[in-house]
């Protein structure tokens, strides 16, 4: 097992190995590109061994923003009429950067965070400029939100594709995908099993063992959801016209909440106000979180976008409303029972994915089971705020020695703490910087 100066000494490796130009991949080679809420966390690890390479991890994501304000949730640097482009053909959208290829969906918006962190590592004049240089891509960043995202002006901002909630396959999208929006060829695949034929076409599986990622019917299922967005070039008018595939995440509002508390905290600082509209909606968003509660179960859900229909699927999303910041403290400290009960998420090597004991529960299984650590950094910063600083304390440690005996993967089994998924993960490196240097 490691010791604390060996695992910053092999964190800052990892973070060396996947450096390119100005930003950082994932991982080598399952994730070739730069990832938007990669780079947030990316960035909070950075700043404590490299401020400038941090800077520029963000100036990267900024770079590839949208002039309707979306920071996409994938950049093909350098790549424009590469394979992963040619997926996407974000050029087929009028508001896409021309020398950029990207994808044409966002990631959860963690960059006011990501932003501040990286501030707290400047000398005083160099967090003023700093501050001020990326302030107006946040606030079209969060403008774009609201004005694409909430059509109804209800306080919740939609997801139209379970990456872009960075969960990918976690149960509340599979179940609802799989109830209501699978196409009929894909049906017909599953009902006569020939999934396994599309292994044949799957990269991710040559690289990492099958058990670990998501189904090669749910694979198929995910680009097909993707293929009929490029159909409507990413607009979101034509996207809702014709597809009743919108969710309101929970995982993703609650970073979206703590984010425009966060956002609130530059402006002030920078003394530029936010409009008034912006102002609006953002508190708008504190009430409407409330909705997503389910007082019956006494957790928060995600919420079909047409029907208001709370998809009582269990997943990590439920505790991540712990880092939004705005939920009462009564249901703060149900959330807390749920993070303490062995049969939910209180596994030896927490915070697992999907509760332990429930029937998606897979150990090794991508978003349906794994401990990730992003999850858990956001989930120990939710968990301080709320006055839980034993829980937070304890947390930190169970996932310090997870990491101390494991090493970097790209996620973990929450039973035993064993590797899973791609080595040598970027967030997981910095992350772990993050937590060693706090
Ligand atoms: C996977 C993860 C997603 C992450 C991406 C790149 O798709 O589910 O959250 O951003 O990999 O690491």
């Amino acid at each position: 097992m490691m010791d604390d100066s060996e695992l910053q000494q092999q964190a800052e490796q990892v973070l060396h190995l996947n450096a390119r130009n100005s930003y950082t991949i994932p991982a080598d080679p399952l994730y070739p590109h730069q990832w938007l809420w990669d780079s947030a966390f990316i960035s909070i690890g950075l700043r404590h061994v490299d401020t400038e390479r941090a800077k520029n991890e963000l100036l990267s994501l900024f770079e590839a923003q949208w002039s309707n304000g979306m920071i996409p949730h994938v950049i093909h640097h350098g790549k424009n009429k590469g394979r992963d482009g040619n997926i996407w053909r974000s050029w087929m959208n009028p508001h896409a950067p021309e020398a950029i290829s990207t994808s044409g969906i966002t990631q959860p918006p963690i960059l006011a965070e990501a932003v501040l962190r990286v501030a707290d590592g400047l000398k005083k004049h160099e967090r003023k400029s700093w501050l001020k240089l990326v302030y107006p891509n946040l606030v079209r960043y969060h403008q774009w939100l609201y004005t694409d995202r909430d059509p109804h002006n209800e306080g919740l901002v939609l997801q139209v594709h379970p990456w872009e909630t960075g969960l990918d396959n976690t149960p509340p999208w599979m179940r609802e995908l799989h109830d209501h929006q699978l196409p009929l060829w894909i049906q017909a695949v599953k009902s006569m099993r020939l999934s396994p034929l599309f292994n044949l076409f799957r990269n991710d599986t040559k690289i990492i063992p099958a058990h670990q990622r998501m189904t090669s019917i749910d694979a198929l299922a995910l680009y097909s959801v993707q293929r009929r967005l490029r159909r409507k070039n990413y607009d979101i008018k034509r996207i809702l016209a014709h597809s009743l595939f919108a969710i309101e995440d929970v995982s993703f509002n609650a970073i979206l909440l703590r984010n425009n508390q966060l956002l609130r905290d530059i402006a002030e600082e920078i003394k530029q106000p936010l409009s008034q509209h912006l102002a609006d909606d953002m508190t708008r968003t504190e009430s409407a979180f409330e909705q997503l509660w389910d007082p019956y179960s006494s957790q928060y859900y995600s919420r079909e976008f047409v029907s208001h229909r709370l998809l009582k699927e269990p997943s990590i999303g439920a505790l991540i409303a712990l880092y939004s910041g705005t939920i009462p403290q009564k249901n703060a400290d149900q959330l807390v029972k749920m993070l303490e009960d062995e049969q939910m998420f209180g596994s030896a090597f927490p915070v697992p994915s999907v509760p332990v004991g429930s029937d998606w529960f897979q150990e090794h299984t991508y978003w349906q089971g794994p401990t990730w650590i992003n999850a858990n950094w956001l989930i120990i910063d939710g968990l301080e705020r709320y006055g839980y600083k034993d829980h937070a304390a304890a947390l930190k440690q169970s996932t310090l020695e997870m990491l101390k005996r494991h090493g970097f993967s790209e996620y973990f089994s929450p039973l035993d703490g064993s590797p899973a998924g791609a080595q040598n993960f970027s967030w997981t490196a910095a992350l772990t910087l993050d937590l060693l240097n706090q």
